[in-house]
């Protein structure tokens, strides 16, 4: 197998109904707190992000990395603003239009096929743009922020969720946590994270960080994959599930370790 082919796809996780993802969804979240997310988020983590946000009806709200588009969905739902969301994976669009059918919320969200590195939106279109734990995959991200900086309007504010890291000098430790996903990842620290946005162009207004439920977070996707390993290896192969339990046991350790965190990161666009 090349290198390019470890990790678990994108593909394969956001088929929710599927056997082994109703297996790892529901030891995570339960039926209550399953939203149709792929990320570290629950339902009163985004409840707090609307309130934080003031997200109302009038918004006009870009996901970056939107998934299966369960949280796109569930702002929609929450606050009654128009949702747009970008992600590369087209079994995430696809199964964010059938969630956004099945809601009643076609009128209130678009989810487009395509790279958020190149947006097909034009300049000024957005009041405020999120992203929940997508941003390790964009190697450059001043290049990811320059774009969102040029669809937002003008004071739009651009919020993300993201790890950020103090990467050990480990190489043991850097391949475990560079393809725990099909889509290879690239860590950077809250000061590299600083440092990308103001070069962009943003403002950092707020920075908060998400701890010890990340913690938990992480461990529950953890236990998830090793106590159901030999059904989730039937749809995802035995060498990626294996490979995602190793990710993310290194990530807990990372995390408990002092070297990995959650940062939630507010900033905005000049007027
Ligand atoms: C950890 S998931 C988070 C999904 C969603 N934000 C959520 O909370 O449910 C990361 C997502 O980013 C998407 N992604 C990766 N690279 C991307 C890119 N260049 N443009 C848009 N989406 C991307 C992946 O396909 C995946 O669906």
């Amino acid at each position: 197998m090349n290198e390019k082919q470890i990790g678990v796809d994108y593909s394969e996780l956001h088929k929710l109904d599927s056997p082994a993802n109703r297996l790892i969804r529901e030891s995570i979240w339960g039926k209550e707190d399953d939203i149709g997310q792929q990320s570290f988020i629950t339902p009163s983590y985004l409840d707090e992000l609307i309130h934080r946000l003031r997200i109302n009806n009038d918004g006009y709200v870009l996901d970056v990395g939107s998934g299966a588009g369960g949280p796109a969905i569930y702002i929609a739902s929450k606050t009654g603003c128009r949702v747009f969301g970008i992600e590369i994976n087209d079994v995430g669009v696809e199964v964010s239009k059938k969630l956004a059918n099945k809601s009643g919320l076609q009128e209130n969200t678009e989810f487009f096929l395509g790279d958020a590195m190149n947006m097909p939106y034009e300049e000024n279109s957005f009041d405020l743009a999120i992203s929940l734990n997508v941003m390790n995959v964009f190697k450059d991200k001043t290049g990811l922020f320059k774009e969102v900086y040029r669809v937002l309007k003008p004071s739009g504010k651009w919020a993300f969720l993201s790890g950020t890291f103090d990467m050990p000098d480990d190489d043991e430790i850097r391949r475990k946590m560079a393809r725990g996903y099909f889509i290879p990842q690239y860590y950077d620290s809250l000061n590299d994270y600083r440092r990308k946005l103001e070069l962009a162009g943003f403002i950092i207004e707020e920075i908060t960080e998400y701890v010890s439920d990340f913690w938990v977070q992480v461990r529950k996707w953890g236990d998830a994959y090793k106590k159901h390993s030999v059904e989730i290896a039937k749809e995802q192969g035995e060498e990626n599930t294996q490979y995602h339990i190793e990710y993310f046991d290194t990530y807990l350790k990372l995390v408990e370790d002092g070297k990995a965190a959650n940062h939630f990161i507010i900033s905005e666009k000049s007027e």
